[in-house]
């Protein structure tokens, strides 16, 4: 089972990954091919961590939520993780050392980066079982999958997050204290930041939303219509205004709640408290959409994201599956695979053997953990 599928020129493709102390590996080294590999073995042999690795080279995070420290493999003080890529770009060697003292380090080509020059040079598109509490979850989930694409994508949006993130902190510390002046002179810090922040959202979310209809109506014969809903909690949002006009009426909505909010201790209207919805003929996904139709919903919406950061970028991110293949049917697992067949270097894990994957139809390169 050779991989004999060329990618179009145009795609991201990791070629070596070394691990070093990072999760379950103390020291290996593997050597990856475009187009698809498998990665097979039971149960908590590593396969969730090798895909995390892959992730953590291009975000700088884990796509888990995990914090750096739980990535060290217990009893050590640190990980290293290097990658090399090959993009449109040609050739790039990536290494991250992490240090619980001392934090990471980032050397890009044998120069050292910060954080912000080297995030988004190389991306990935990360999927598994939990992407689909992404519409009956928290809103917190849904913000984070929407501001995690966004940082990843534009320098300025994760610069104008903690602005906002920050001066919020300030003014909520402040009106716990009952420092009204302090919460008014926080207010002007926050408003243009959080007018940047929700019209690059709602922005994002139709872009995505017009590829995951196209996605979704494939999959489902056109049967199923979707749409993504901006839920803000600002109500006088018009998604046509100027960032400055929305920022005045942030302004106005705080000064307004200044009395509320000072006794409830929290900020109530703002970017932190908004939220969207997957409208699915008509109605709220949230409560309205069965097992199927979430997955049927996810699956499109990951393959709109791959689409949106190939669009940004001007290159193919890499797909990681991590036991999604087994979740899906026959019919969509097909269209998966042909939908990603020599334009995506798509990396999957799962339990089964993979000559249960693909039934027999395309290439794969195989790695099986555990034996
Ligand atoms: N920081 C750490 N240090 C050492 N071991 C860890 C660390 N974090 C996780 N592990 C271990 O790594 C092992 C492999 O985890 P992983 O999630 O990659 O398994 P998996 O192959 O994906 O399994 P499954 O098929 O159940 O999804 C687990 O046994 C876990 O306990
Ligand atoms: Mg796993």
């Amino acid at each position: 089972m050779e991989a004999r599928l060329p990618l179009e020129p145009g795609s991201l493709v990791i070629r070596r990954l070394s691990l070093r102390d990072f999760r379950n590996y103390r020291d290996r080294v593997f050597y990856l091919r475009p187009g698809f590999t498998y990665i097979s073995g039971p149960n908590a042999v590593g396969k969730t961590n090798l895909l995390e690795a892959i992730f953590y080279l291009t975000a700088l995070r884990s796509p888990r939520r995990a914090r750096d420290q739980d990535l060290v493999r217990l009893g050590t003080g640190g990980f290293r993780l290097e990658g090399e890529f090959h993009g449109t770009g040609g050739a790039m060697r990536v290494e991250v050392c992490y240090r619980v003292q001392e934090g990471k380090r980032i050397v890009v080509d044998g120069v050292a980066r910060r954080p912000s020059e080297y995030v988004g040079r190389a991306n990935a598109v990360f999927f598994a079982p939990d992407d689909l509490l992404l519409i009956k979850g928290s809103p917190a989930g849904r913000r984070d999958f929407l501001d995690g694409l966004l940082t990843r994508l534009y320098p300025l949006f994760g610069r104008w997050q903690n602005t906002y993130q920050r001066a919020l902190a300030q003014r909520n510390a402040a009106l716990k204290r009952g420092q009204a002046g302090a919460v008014e002179m926080w207010e002007e810090q926050m408003a243009l930041p959080a007018a940047r922040v929700v019209l690059a959202r709602v922005k994002a979310l139709r872009r995505l939303a017009a590829r995951l209809s196209l996605y979704l109506g494939d999959i489902t014969d056109g049967r199923e219509e979707l749409s993504l809903s901006y839920r803000a909690s600002l109500r006088t949002l018009d998604i046509a205004d100027a960032a400055e006009t929305l920022a005045g009426k942030f302004a106005v909505a705080w000064k307004q709640d200044r009395a509320k909010d000072l006794a409830s201790g929290i900020t109530a209207v703002g970017p932190h408290r908004d939220d969207y919805a997957f409208i699915l003929d008509g109605q709220d996904g949230r409560q309205f959409a069965s097992q199927g139709q979430q997955r049927t919903i996810i699956l499109s919406l990951k393959l709109a994201e791959l689409d949106f950061i190939a669009d940004v970028r001007r290159e193919r991110p890499i797909l990681l599956l991590d036991d999604v293949l087994s979740e899906l049917d026959a019919s969509r697992r097909e269209y998966l695979l042909r939908t990603l067949s020599g334009t995506t270097q798509t990396i999957m894990s799962g339990t089964e053997p993979p000559e249960a994957v693909g039934g027999g139809q395309i290439a794969f390169s195989c790695i099986r953990l555990g034996e």
